[in-house]
């Protein structure tokens, strides 16, 4: 049978009947693995990748890998050894990407709240450059450095009140958002920055939102940048990297954002016309490399059909896939057998976990097809999922497979009872 590929995951595809990530049939690595199972496939995080390396062929540009969409050693190490730096919010990000081999000269550290310990370990690490989201922060990070006398590489996070017209909730470049540094403050704060001395000014960032779909936010939050960066070399503070931050969006229900090389051709040729294009420029994109490479393999519990609704309960959860439950957000669900799909008319089903919460639902009025036992792939699962999973109602987190062509590594075992509980003491 000739294989059939999913939109957008080339990767991705039927092959015999058979849902397959890259060579690998999904059912023979669930009956091996269990459900439910992250799989990810290798090439098609390498080509997300290389469409960000081909629109910055001939430039100064550093890729940072924003590893909070997926933070699993082994996609790290695909990425650092793929010539990535990463975007860290954490010290235990930073603890991460040390343990998976990336070097700490590439690391940018985001964030609005780095405690004082964070600091200390990331100086201590050489980090290429902390991203300061406000005035305060600036201070504590000049007092740390200080105290290892050390000086810390510092851009300002610049928050340049564009509507990246995404979900509320991952919106981040507005005014009323947490995040970074007014773009009225922006230059007194550059100027304060450069008069401490355990600072060095090194570059500038912003970081508007995620799963954005337009180009024009990002047409007009770098027009907002380009104004800053004259405004605060004018001031005699030189700026030598440009951040751009991450946020482009993925095909989840027939989005369509740009490509990653159709985008920065645009981008560039503004910063060319604008008189910038030698500039060494950094982005941190996470969702667009890793969430259209993985899925999550879950089986059917009960099909329990109702007079109101009707329920596929399935062995995955909330608490492996929480994104629908924070941001209503759609992923597709489709059986790994093809015979399974659904034909027109088919009655609808909402597809739901075990957690005891009505918030507990990969999808809504899916038409379905399958009973117990069959297995469902819940699509576009690669970013923002197994990272931000838990362990509610003492639920092990799932295990997570790389696949490489015919090869399955399993990059993290499923969490076993004697992980869950330690830790944790009698009284
Ligand atoms: N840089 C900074 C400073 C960020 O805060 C983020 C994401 C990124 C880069 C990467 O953005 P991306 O390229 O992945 O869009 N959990 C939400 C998304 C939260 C994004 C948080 N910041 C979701 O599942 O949709």
């Amino acid at each position: 049978m000739i294989p059939t590929s999913l939109p957008g995951q080339p990767h991705i595809h039927y092959a015999n009947g058979q849902l397959h990530v890259e060579a690998c049939p999904l059912d023979a690595l669930a009956s091996a693995h269990g459900t439910p199972l992250f799989v990810y496939s290798k090439a098609s995080m390498l080509d997300a990748l290389a469409a960000y390396q081909r629109g910055f062929a001939g430039r100064n540009a550093q890729i940072c890998y924003a590893m909070k969409a997926n933070s699993t050693l082994g996609v790290l190490q695909l990425f650092a050894q793929a010539g990535c730096g990463f975007d860290i919010v954490s010290g235990g990000e930073l603890a991460r990407v040390l343990a998976a081999g990336g070097d700490p000269a590439k690391v940018i550290f985001s964030g609005v709240g780095k405690t004082r310990q964070e600091m200390r370990e990331a100086l201590q690490a050489g980090i290429g450059c902390f991203n300061v989201e406000s005035e305060a922060e600036l201070d504590v990070l000049n007092t740390v450095a200080l105290s290892l006398q050390m000086r810390a590489p510092v851009s300002i996070r610049v928050n340049p009140n564009v509507d990246p017209k995404t979900h509320p909730y991952i919106s981040t470049g507005l005014k009323g958002n947490k995040f970074g540094i007014a773009h009225e403050r922006t230059l007194a704060t550059y100027q304060r920055a450069a008069s401490l001395p355990g600072l060095h000014v090194v570059g500038i960032d912003c970081h508007i939102g995620s799963q954005i779909t337009e180009e024009t936010p990002y047409l007009d939050a770098m027009d907002r940048m380009l104004d800053l960066v004259a405004a605060i070399e004018a001031a005699g503070i030189p700026i030598h990297h440009i951040d751009f931050g991450g946020g482009l969006g993925i095909n989840y229900q027939g989005d369509t954002p740009p490509p990653a090389d159709a985008l920065w051709a645009k981008l560039l040729a503004k910063l060319d016309a604008r008189g910038f294009g030698q500039r060494k420029l950094m982005i941190e994109p996470g969702r667009s490399l890793v969430g259209n490479a993985g899925i999550c393999i879950t089986e059917v519990l009960f099909m329990k059909p109702g007079e109101q609704k009707s329920f596929c309960i399935v062995d995955a959860a909330m608490n492996d896939l929480p994104r629908p439950a924070l941001y209503q957000a759609f992923h597709q669900i489709v059986p790994l057998d093809l015979h399974k799909q659904a034909q027109p008319g088919a009655p609808v089903y909402d597809v739901v976990g075990p957690v005891c919460e009505s918030g507990d639902w990969l999808g809504h009025d899916r038409p379905l097809a399958v009973q117990a036992g069959d297995r469902l792939a819940v699509l576009s699962a690669g970013a923002y999922c197994m990272s931000m999973s838990s362990n509610y109602n003492s639920r092990p987190r799932a295990a997570e497979i790389l696949v490489d062509g015919e090869q399955a590594h399993l990059i993290r075992a499923r969490d076993s009872m004697a992980d869950q509980l330690r830790g944790e003491r009698l009284l």
